[in-house]
């Protein structure tokens, strides 16, 4: 009889009895009569022991050799092992080379970033790489999952777009027929077409920026998940992101906590602070604080990265900054009723100096007011047609924003640069692998 295929992760429901593994040689050692072979699988990485009298010697031999990342099919036995750190390892039987070849550019020894993003896809292969997009999954999935729960309907929009959202200057365009299309910055105005059609969706997909920023939070595509919700004011977008990522974040580290704290060595303590309620403070507080803590600044400029983490530092959990000066935020953007000075916006800025990962805000939901952001921001009236025509038949007041996935991770993973937190990133000096 064949011995079942197990996965890795699956091995402790087999103990004691014989399994097959098929996987890769991550790395060896041997003490003479005992080889440790550490096989990885894709869901964890098990010892398998070859023992100088249970296999033939030809195998025995030839496992002494064998290169870092061949493939191979293990037969053996699971075993308790109370010293081995995952609590099980194979005693093996018999194993079959797959494929081998020397000089896996990736070895135990250190290299420089550069040379690791130009083998990604590699790279990839390597426990600390696995686990940071082990955890994307599960911060995907656990967004998903958040607004599955409650109502909200998947809007998947184009990317294909005709017109700017984000701003003119950050477009990519392509050619499309003759016409001149744009990837999209953002799906947030599709979004705002699914508010009015099924009162909450979120749009998810990639999006687009050409950033001349060479900065470590900035990358050309990255992910971005945009709820979109009829009839939400401001309170209630601030609400909606916080309590998001409360949940968000709570999941994953019930899930991940040990690898966070291990393979990733990142303190888990002030992903435990991200507890309700966050601090929210208006942009004209931030700017003052920023001030006062050093780093001059002028009401109506862009609160930077250094800025942010600034102001970040003086928190011990995600700070929500409102109502920013209108002249710096998109034409799409309600004015404070109070001060239309102001844009209704929101930004939520991870704590320890990761940065803004949610921005968002309030819509202007009156046709001529928006028709007059459009004219004065020198768009072109005739792209957004199908847009102003939301507000044409039953506009409403409402809102969402966009979490940007690969901040996200880096903050929760604890990342410097947001280039790991993508299998493969794409950057001003990146479009390869
Ligand atoms: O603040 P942004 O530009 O907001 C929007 O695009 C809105 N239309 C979203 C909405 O309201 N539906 O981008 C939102 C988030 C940022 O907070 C950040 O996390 C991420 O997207 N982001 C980037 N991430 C990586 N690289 C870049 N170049 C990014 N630009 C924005
Ligand atoms: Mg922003």
């Amino acid at each position: 009889m064949e011995t079942p295929w197990v996965y890795v992760e699956d091995v402790a429901k087999h103990e004691g009895s014989e399994v097959t593994l098929k996987g890769w040689l991550y790395a060896r050692r041997s003490s003479g009569k005992l080889h440790f072979l550490q096989i990885r699988d894709g869901t964890g990485t098990l010892q398998a022991v070859l023992f100088k009298g249970d296999v033939p010697e030809p195998l025995f031999a030839a496992a002494d050799k064998l290169p870092q990342e061949a493939s191979v099919i293990v037969r053996g036995t699971v075993r308790k092992d109370a010293r081995s750190a995952f609590g099980y390892e194979l005693s093996v039987k018999d194993l079959a080379v797959v494929q081998a070849a020397e000089g896996f550019p990736i070895g135990p020894k250190e290299h420089g970033v550069g040379f690791l993003m130009e083998h990604r896809h590699l790279w990839l292969r390597s426990a600390r790489q696995h686990a940071i997009l082990r955890i994307r999954h599960s911060i995907v999935k656990a967004l998903r999952d958040y607004f599955d729960a409650r109502g909200f309907t998947l809007l998947d929009a184009p990317i294909l777009t005709p017109a700017a959202c984000e701003g003119t200057s950050t477009l990519f365009s392509v050619p499309y027929f003759g016409e001149t299309a744009y990837l999209t910055q953002s799906g947030q105005l599709y979004g705002e077409a699914g508010a009015m059609a099924f009162g909450k969706v979120y749009v998810f997909g990639p999006t687009f920026r050409a950033e001349k920023s060479k900065t470590r939070r900035h990358l050309t595509e990255f992910w971005m998940i945009e709820p979109e919700v009829a009839y939400l004011d401001l309170a209630g977008d601030m609400d909606l992101a916080e309590d998001m990522l409360v949940e968000v974040v709570g999941s994953v580290l019930a899930k991940h906590r040990a690898e966070i704290a291990g393979a990733l060595e990142r303190p888990v303590e002030p992903l435990e602070r991200v507890k309700k309620p966050f601090p929210r403070i208006t942009y004209s507080e931030a700017v003052a604080r920023i001030c006062a803590a050093g780093h001059p600044m002028e009401w109506g400029a862009d609160i930077g990265g250094d800025e942010e983490t600034v102001l970040a530092n003086q928190f011990d959990r995600p700070v929500v900054v409102h109502r920013f000066p209108a002249s710096m935020k998109a034409f799409y953007f309600k004015k404070d009723p109070e001060d239309p000075r102001l844009a209704l916006g929101i930004d939520v800025l991870a704590p320890e100096g990761y940065g803004e990962i949610v921005g968002g805000g309030q819509r202007e939901e009156d046709l001529a007011k928006l028709e007059a952001a459009i004219d004065a921001q020198g768009l072109p009236r005739e792209a957004f047609g199908w847009y102003l025509d939301l507000r044409r038949w039953g506009s409403v007041p409402h809102a969402g924003f966009g979490l940007g996935v690969e901040r996200t991770v880096a903050w929760i993973c604890g990342l410097h640069h947001v280039r790991e937190t993508i299998p493969f990133a794409r950057t001003i000096e990146r479009l390869s692998p």
